[in-house]
């Protein structure tokens, strides 16, 4: 990654027509008069709390909409797609102005899509897609481009792996199963890798994104694979969990194991900074400026890109001490 971190400022976005997550729907207009935005309301159906990640997005969500002063309708779905459906269900009944919601899977959206269209209730998807083929059910997608993310990943190994006279095995933590983030990171990671046959991913297995999994998985996987000598977690809570069983197994993680993840929240930039993880690719959670606008423009009536996506960076063990103290999640 040639970009210093100077040159990322948080949520600094560039439009771009989809190239991965489900296909782009046409750029539209929302079909409504423009509200007061004190008068807006806009139901909200969150992944749940998994990861740090998350957190972050889910408070500047928050944030977003408290300084816009437009009313927001939250729910937090457990990781489970049931909630989020009954929650995109309630918003309907509930006849919001728009419905936004960053889908915990990507299959099973198009029923009640569908419901929300016939309600004439315009939906955003940010952060995660859907691979529904009528792009008509939703008017934009805001968030990263997750095969991009992967293949940074896969890029630093295939350079770092250049000098190394033997296989390199890599032990992958999958994200949810089934999510856009688990299945595009996952491809990206194998299209870099296959540029370099020393590389070889010996197991993969899904942590949930969540830090106790990547523990639970990683005490697994270590085991069963003692050649292994890279994990590549797809997100920093699986990553900083995969640390805990390396540390636990008597053996220094970043030196014995080296580890790559996807994500650059605080804590992964701190254990980035301490030498016990190798590289981060960053996927920004701060999404909420760009929802707002997103609003205001449908609820104005004009147009919005079929796909906006997220500029991200990455990060070595010097940059992260250098970006640390400016960090804000
Ligand atoms: O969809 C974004 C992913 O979801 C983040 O990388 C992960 O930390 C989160 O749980």
């Amino acid at each position: 990654m040639k970009k210093t971190i100077g040159l990322f400022t948080a949520g600094a976005l560039v439009l771009a027509l989809s190239a991965c997550g489900g296909g782009a729907p046409a750029a539209s207009g929302s079909g409504g008069g423009a509200k007061a935005l004190d008068q807006l309301v806009v139901g909200f159906a969150q992944v749940g709390a998994e990861s740090g990640w998350r957190t972050a997005n889910t408070k500047d969500i928050q944030a977003a909409f408290k300084d816009a002063n437009i009313k927001l309708q939250f729910s937090d779905a457990q990781q489970k797609q049931e909630n989020q459906i009954k929650a995109i269900r309630s918003y309907i009944q509930q006849k919001v102005d728009y419905i936004a919601f960053s889908p915990v899977v990507q299959t099973g959206w198009d029923a009640v899509l569908n419901e929300a269209k016939a309600a004439s209730i315009p939906v955003i998807l940010t952060d995660r897609a859907v691979d529904s083929k009528d792009t008509s059910l939703y008017k934009t997608f805001l968030g990263s481009d997750f095969v991009a993310e992967g293949k940074k990943a896969g890029d630093w190994l295939v350079a770092d792996s250049k000098a190394a006279s033997g296989p390199v095995n890599v032990i992958q933590l999958e994200g949810t199963t089934g999510s856009a983030p688990a299945i595009d990171r996952a491809k990206g990671f194998a299209d870099a890798i296959a540029a370099n046959p020393k590389i070889k991913v010996v197991a993969s297995q899904t942590g949930d994104f969540t830090r106790a999994g990547g523990k639970q998985v990683a005490e697994a996987l270590l085991k069963s694979h003692p050649e292994a000598t890279v994990i590549f977690a797809q997100n920093d809570d699986m990553g900083l969990g995969a640390i805990e069983s390396i540390e636990a197994a008597g053996k220094v993680p970043g030196k014995d194991i080296k580890i790559i993840t996807v994500d650059a929240v605080h804590d992964g930039m701190q254990a980035l900074a301490d030498g016990k993880i190798n590289y981060i690719v960053e996927c920004s959670p701060l999404l909420g400026k760009q929802l707002i606008d997103i609003v205001k423009k449908l609820n104005a009536g004009e147009t919005v890109p079929a796909r906006i996506v997220t500029e991200e960076g990455t990060f070595t063990q010097e940059q992260a001490k250098a970006a640390l103290p400016d960090r804000k999640y």
